[in-house]
């Protein structure tokens, strides 16, 4: 897929634009403070309809505004198409080919991977970081797993309010907890064979570009302990088993104790957990196989390949790094879209960014 032209209005500090983009790399230039991680950020915003920096809408908002819109023309293997996303303070409208969609049929039309030097928090942040991010990665590729996830946050809410007014013994308590039960079975399938995978690009990609002698692996740690290739069924009896040790507690608590909302995933060099072992350097070179990883993923379920992008490259990897990454690109047939404060050695069809003006 890829973005030939994007339209924005009050976004963030940048001057309403018309942007014509390349079909291979696109380079922003500017000096800190001037809106180059703003222009990435539309462009994944129209994507998307989310910041990959905030979980605050309002944020993107131009200060002494109150909505922004964002629209772009885009071509995939089959047609060309358009996107759009408006925001104002209280809700988003998507729409395709310029007619109003929901968030549900909106979400994967085009598939867009970001890094940003906040990625790192992948590695050092909370579980519920890394569960966001792979449940966006899974969901982007793959509807289905969207609308369980939907069910199930639904239910959860469910299930603990019957918890908290202790109110199990209501017939509606056990319609809830088996639904609860059935989605939880799925998504933890989902889960396990999303991890196994990806775990396996992670680790080439990883040898490839940074280091030929670590291994490197992703672990899914369910809320049930690991679990190796089980069948849904063999999940599901898991799944009631546990959930008649925690019954009795649950009760006194007054919420869920168990659950996919309580899973997490490990990233781990050389079988030594990276959040505590590994250096800022393999930090950085582990999400950045992750990400590109992610590219192999969509290519398998969706058959088209993703757009890229990389925020702040030039503070963020060191010169043979940057090298490894750019030449990677270079082999692929991968529409880019990096920022930098500094040039970079690629043929690439250069914006410069001042105060929030942009030429290209
Ligand atoms: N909602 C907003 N409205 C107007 N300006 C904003 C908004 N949010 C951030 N800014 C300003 O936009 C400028 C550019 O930010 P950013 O894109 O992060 O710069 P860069 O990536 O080039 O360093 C900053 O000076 C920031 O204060
Ligand atoms: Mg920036």
């Amino acid at each position: 897929m890829q973005i030939l032209d994007m339209n924005m209005i009050n976004f963030r500090n940048l001057d309403d634009e018309h942007l014509e983009f390349d079909r291979r790399f696109n380079l922003f230039l500017g000096k800190n403070g001037q809106g180059k991680t703003s222009v990435l950020e539309a462009i994944y915003f129209t994507v998307t309809g989310k910041s990959f920096r905030t979980s605050k809408n309002k944020e993107m908002i131009k200060y002494g505004h109150h909505k922004i819109g964002a629209f772009v023309n885009y071509e995939d293997r089959v047609a060309l198409k358009s996107i759009s996303v408006k925001l104002n303070e209280k809700k988003k409208i998507y729409s395709y080919n310029r007619k109003n969609i929901k968030y549900d049929e909106f979400l994967g039309k085009l598939n867009i991977i970001s890094f940003i030097p906040e990625d790192i928090d992948l590695i050092v942040g909370a579980p519920g970081v890394r569960r966001s991010f792979f449940d966006y990665e899974i969901a982007q590729a793959d509807p289905e797993y969207y609308l369980y996830l939907k069910s199930l946050s639904k239910l959860l809410k469910f299930r603990n309010k019957y918890l908290k007014d202790r109110k199990t013994k209501d017939p509606i308590f056990d319609i809830y907890n088996s639904e609860f039960i059935k989605y939880a079975s799925l998504i933890v399938k989902k889960r396990i064979d999303y991890t196994k995978n990806v775990s396996r690009l992670l680790s080439l990609n990883y040898r490839k570009l940074f280091d030929g002698e670590k291994e490197l692996t992703l672990c899914y740690k369910t809320f049930l302990g690991e679990l190796k290739t089980p069948t849904l069924e063999e999940i599901e009896g898991k799944i009631k088993k546990s959930y008649e040790k925690v019954k009795d507690r649950e009760l006194r608590y007054g919420y869920s104790l168990f659950g996919p909302q309580r899973d997490d995933f490990i990233f781990l060099l050389d079988d030594k957990e990276a959040k505590s072992y590994s250096s800022q350097g393999e930090k950085k070179s582990i999400i950045f196989s992750l990400k590109i990883s992610e590219i192999d993923m969509i290519i398998k379920e969706k058959k088209e390949t993703p757009i890229f992008i990389i925020d702040d490259m030039s503070s963020y990897f060191d010169s043979i790094r940057k090298e490894n990454i750019l030449k990677y690109f270079q082999k692929r047939e991968i529409q880019l879209f990096i920022s930098s404060t500094s040039d970079l050695e690629i043929e690439a069809k250069r914006f410069y960014i001042d105060r929030g003006e942009i030429n290209g």
